[in-house]
């Protein structure tokens, strides 16, 4: 079992975020991404579709050899991560937006949230909100289009910029001094956020916390590898030639890409 693959999925290049910390803290691991490019963006797209696209993945990974999976996708754990748990034989860990984290942390009481819209409407979020939001005023703020512009390899353009500013700015003006990413793809624009939000910000990325528990969990069901360099596949849905150079970009290496189109 422990020579068996990780498999990581988003419906893009987002949860590239994740596995980063995924291959730091668990170096000798076989890793399997799966970037949903032909359904990409999951944050508008209904549960239904949702839940399609998350099981057609799930397949090709468990396909694969995975022996857990990891939904590196906000949106889709919201959606999907619950029928995954019921119909699968494998762990599988799915994203929560830092919420917990940013209100503890908070100094001032007010904290922001950027997400998608499929993430902010869904019912895991209202729980999230419920359970940690009685003494702390929490901002939520959609961002439609934004994951379209880290897919086109925007990170510092003039439109991802004016995008963020029209985000932020809400948040700002009402004195959050936190902000949690809660998408996957938004990492990718902390320079961005930063320079946008200011020194004082906390910024708020939950993939380190991610990968913490995929560690604890392969430890619990005896599935961790603990020796040997893991190698890394990457599949898209996509078109691999115009996948493949963002995926290079944020990942920062290059990279084989494999094309595996749904039957
Ligand atoms: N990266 C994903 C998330 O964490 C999905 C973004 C999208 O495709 O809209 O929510």
């Amino acid at each position: 079992m422990a020579q068996q693959c990780i498999g990581v999925f988003d419906s893009g290049v987002g949860g590239l975020s994740v596995l980063a910390h995924i291959r730091s803290r668990l170096p000798h691991e076989d890793l399997c991404y799966f970037a949903d490019s032909a359904h990409m963006p999951y944050g508008n797209k209904s549960v239904d579709e949702l839940r399609k696209c998350s099981l057609f993945v799930a397949d090709v990974l468990l396909k694969r050899g995975a022996k857990a999976l990891v939904v590196a996708c906000n949106t889709a754990t919201a959606a999907a991560a619950h029928i995954l748990r019921e119909q699968l034989d494998v762990p599988v860990i799915g994203m929560e937006p830092g919420i917990k984290p940013a209100v503890h942390g908070s100094a001032r009481g007010v904290v922001g949230v950027l997400a998608t819209s499929g993430t902010i409407s869904s019912e895991k979020f209202a729980l999230l909100m419920q359970r940690f939001t009685e003494h702390v005023e929490v901002i939520v703020q959609p961002c439609p289009g934004l994951v379209e512009r880290i897919e086109a390899g925007e990170l510092g353009s003039g439109k991802t910029r004016s995008l963020l500013e029209q985000y932020l700015h809400p948040l700002l003006n009402r004195g959050v001094d936190a902000v949690v990413l809660g998408c996957t793809h938004y990492p990718f624009v902390i320079p961005l956020i930063r320079d946008i939000a200011g020194p004082d910000i906390q910024i708020i990325d939950t993939g380190d916390a991610i990968a913490r528990e995929l560690e604890r969990q392969l430890g619990i069901h005896g599935l961790g590898a603990s020796e040997g360099c893991g190698n890394i596949q990457f599949l898209t849905s996509g078109e691999t030639e115009t996948v493949r150079p963002v995926m290079q970009r944020l990942w920062g290496h290059a990279l084989t890409l494999e094309s595996c189109q749904a039957d």
